[in-house]
Formats: C-alpha cells, structure tokens, sequence
C-alpha cells in the first residue's frame, strides 16, 4: 500500500485545483465482481481473444462471439458500481474540469453517475448491425439479458448484429480520440486499474506528460509504464479513492 507520504504528494497537486483527467481499466471494477482480462483469473487466461474478440472470429462464428458476450453481459448485469467508481462519480459532479476516460465497457461509471464518459473501448450494452444496412443507427443500446437470440438481429436488414465494443485490430472512433487528446491536455492525469499494456489507450498517460501534466497510477502491481510516472500509488483503486475521500470533499 502506498505511505501517507505519497497520498499527502497527490492531496497538495489537488490543493492547486488542477485540470484532472482520470483514465481507468478493469482494475477499477475488479471490486464490483467483473474479472480483468490478464492477471490470475483474468479473462484472458481462459479465453483467447482471437476467437472472441476480433472482426475474423466473429465472421468465423457469430454465435460463438455472441454466447461469450451474452454470458459477460449477464455476469456484468448482476454487479453494482464499488466504492471507486463512487469516488470518481462524486468528483466528476463537484469539479467542471474532469474528465473520465474508460477501457471499460461494462457501463458501471455511468451506473455510478458520472457523466460524459469518453468510453474508448466501446460499450457491451450497445449493440450494431454488423453489415452497417443503410437504415440502421451507426449504434443503439440494447439491455436484454440474456439476449432473445443468438446471434441478435438488426430489425432494419435482419442481418446479425454484433457487440459495440471495440475489438482487437479495430480502430478507436475518431469523434473518441479527438476527445482523448483534448483531455490529456490537463494538469493532473492519473491511470488507475490498469495494466497499461493496451494502445492506443496506454498511450494517453504519457501523452498527458509530454502536455506537461502531473501523472498518478494507481495500481496494487507495476506496470511497464510505472517507472516514468510521477506518483505511483500502491494499492486497490477501491481503497486509495476512498481514503482520498475526505480530503477530496474538502478541496472541490
Ligand atoms: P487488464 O486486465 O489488462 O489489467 C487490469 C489491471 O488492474 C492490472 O494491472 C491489475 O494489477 C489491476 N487491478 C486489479 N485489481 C485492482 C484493483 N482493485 N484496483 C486497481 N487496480 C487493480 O485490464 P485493462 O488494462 O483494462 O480491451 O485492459 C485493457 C484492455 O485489454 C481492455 O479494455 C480490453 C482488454 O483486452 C479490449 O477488449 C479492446
């Protein structure tokens, strides 16, 4: 766990009211029940994302895409948000400068309340038609757990749909990096809950310190880029958040 020494370094750089954006991957709802991807249990370790998570396997097998995203969605649908993603919400709603940037596509931030969150991999609750037919939305949410059928359809083409995520060779969203880059124009950027391995994503923290910002990761592991930042927080994203709490409230 990280000393009060180095929680004391993060509680003064908020005294200066910085510019703060707050970049998260799993680790953030690790607490909440979702498994990460890597690590022990992660989801990685069982499944290979080359069958689930590319545009050839869901090509290969629609179905079988589909049944993992359908098993996801419902593990995800019986989590509530955790004690950091409560943090993170109550300071999105008290300073106008945040902004949350997630890896993650469980919608649990939202859940929590914050706003305008720039999703970077997507959302698993939004679903598209993969033949993009002319007279389906570019993207629309779809709840239903479990899903009517496997695969869901497009009720414009009949055509299969496929999961709003983004997967492995696909491009970010332009409208999503633009939103990105503009947010690693801040201050303060801190990177908690993961594992910094994933680009573009993994990116916006140095990004952020080239732009001149104070750089924070929160982590209970290292990751490859812990060495080149500024304050390294040791510890579970649920724990550090909340013992920041207090001195939070104080300063917004
Ligand atoms: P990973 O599973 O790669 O990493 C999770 C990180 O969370 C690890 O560094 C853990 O040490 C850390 N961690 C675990 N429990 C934690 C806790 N309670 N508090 C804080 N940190 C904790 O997940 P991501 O980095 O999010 O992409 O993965 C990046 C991308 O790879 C995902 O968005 C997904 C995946 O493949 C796509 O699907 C495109």
């Amino acid at each position: 766990m990280s000393t009060d020494l180095d929680l004391a370094r993060l509680v003064e750089r908020l005294g200066t009211r910085p510019r703060t954006t707050v970049l998260t991957g799993a680790g953030v709802s690790a607490a909440s029940g979702v498994p990460t991807f890597r690590g022990e249990h992660g989801l990685w370790k069982s499944h290979h994302p080359a069958e689930l998570a590319t545009p050839e396997a869901f090509e290969r097998d629609p179905a079988l895409v589909w049944e993992w995203y359908d098993w996801r969605r419902q593990q995800i649908a019986a989590c509530t948000p955790n004690r950091a993603h409560a943090v993170l919400a109550e300071w999105n709603r008290r300073d106008p400068t945040f902004t949350l940037v997630t890896q993650n596509v469980d919608g649990l931030h939202e859940l929590a309340g914050t706003t305008d969150v720039v999703r970077f991999h997507g959302s698993i609750w939004e679903v598209r038609c993969w033949r993009a037919c002319a007279a389906s939305p570019s993207r629309w949410r779809d709840d239903s757990v479990p899903l009517p059928s496997i695969p869901p359809t497009c009720p414009h083409c009949d055509g299969p749909l496929r999961p709003g995520v983004v997967w492995f060779g696909e491009g970010i969203d332009p409208a999503v990096i633009a939103r990105s880059e503009l947010a690693t124009r801040c201050e303060l950027f801190l990177t908690i809950g993961t594992s910094s391995l994933v680009y573009p994503a993994a990116g916006l923290v140095q990004q952020a310190r080239r732009h001149g910002a104070f750089t924070v990761e929160i982590n209970p592991e290292a990751t490859p880029l812990s060495s080149g930042i500024d304050l390294v927080l040791r510890g579970k994203a649920e724990d550090v958040l909340d013992t920041l709490w207090p001195q939070l409230m104080q300063i917004t």
